[in-house]
């Protein structure tokens, strides 16, 4: 029987693009870690989500105030790490599959300080208490740590109005907010079907468009090392433009539900179409996992007395988004 309370570990190897560094320090979660609790937490319903809407969610929290993550020292190794990656961040030229500007996925295959920052069981725990659900990092390498920079161009948006592809993210500043003007983290004050329909998209494609004033919520940063969590693919959500050439870098760590027979939002039929080296391979160890673990909790639990629809529909339930993402690959090349 697998182990499905703890994280998926990494796939061993790395895509041949990414490039490791060297001669990193060593993550020490008590020496780069600073934990505090936020101030404010905002509920799905507060949003407007119904109960109906919010029925294949484990947890009803929708975002949270700022809080410190890193220490000082933390977020002065881990922005000399970004600054190092940058030179290898992703290419997105010619895709037309992304819609960030410039950005590293993945970034747990480059550094190894990043990998056991987002691997950290003291992180995990603690964003499982403040989201009031078991959160483990991703099991998809590409989102358990991504790093956000600027685009090179500033009058475009740093990430347009979107849903996440992962239920669970960290979005952490590792820029001296205080010397920034524009990019900030904006968040739709409703729904992400409102937020679509006042915009006129569907999905998860972003746009770079205004939402009305009042109804969005900027997201204050009071330092370097601080962040929030957001179930991201409930909330409607957008990193505006900068108004003047900047540094700005972001991490986004994402993570899952445990254990991996919980309910999950991951959409992995939308990632497959992301251009990270590695992405397909990375979703199907996803999906595998899960599906395993929901036909181990399965194995246990039939019944001689189950009539045969029933045992189709669970069997189907727990088999559902494996199929699913597996005859969306037939097309690919
Ligand atoms: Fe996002």
């Amino acid at each position: 029987m697998g182990n499905f309370r703890q994280p998926l570990p990494f796939p061993p190897g790395r895509p041949a693009e990414y490039l490791p560094l060297d001669n990193e320090p060593k993550f020490n979660p008590s020496l780069h870690l600073a934990l505090e609790a936020p101030s404010s937490i905002m509920s799905l319903d507060q949003l407007g989500y119904s109960a109906d809407e919010m029925r294949d969610c484990e947890s009803s929290f929708a975002y949270c105030s700022a809080f410190r993550i890193l220490s000082v020292e933390g977020v002065a190794v881990m922005t000399e790490i970004c600054d190092r990656i940058y030179h290898n961040r992703n290419t997105s030229a010619g895709t037309g599959a992304n819609r960030l500007g410039s950005y590293a996925r993945g970034a747990g295959y480059r550094s190894q300080f990043i990998r056991d920052f987002c691997d950290s069981p003291e992180l995990a725990q603690h964003l499982s208490e403040i989201a009031q659900v078991q959160l483990g990092r991703h099991s998809v390498p590409a989102v358990a740590c991504g790093i956000n920079y600027a685009p090179d161009d500033i009058t475009k948006a740093i990430d347009t109005w979107h849903v996440d592809s992962v239920a669970f993210d960290i979005v952490m500043m590792l820029s001296d907010p205080k010397t920034l003007k524009g990019g900030e983290f904006q968040i739709f004050n409703g729904t992400k079907h409102e937020g679509r329909q006042l915009l006129g998209i569907v999905g998860e494609e972003g746009k770079d468009a205004q939402l009305p004033d009042e109804r969005i919520i900027t997201v204050p940063f009071p330092d370097s090392g601080f962040g929030f969590l957001q179930q991201g693919t409930m909330i409607f959500h957008r990193a505006c433009r900068l108004l003047e050439r900047a540094k700005r870098i972001t991490m986004i760590p994402s993570f899952e539900v445990i254990p991996a027979d919980a309910r999950d939002a991951t959409n992995s039929i939308n990632m497959t179409d992301w251009a990270d080296p590695g992405i397909r391979p990375e979703l199907a160890r996803h999906e595998i996992w899960r599906a395993t673990a929901r036909l181990e909790t399965l194995l246990d639990n039939i019944s001689l007395e189950d009539n045969p629809q029933k045992l189709s529909d669970d069997i189907n339930l727990a088999l559902g988004s494996l199929v699913a993402f597996t005859n969306n690959l037939k097309d690919k090349h």
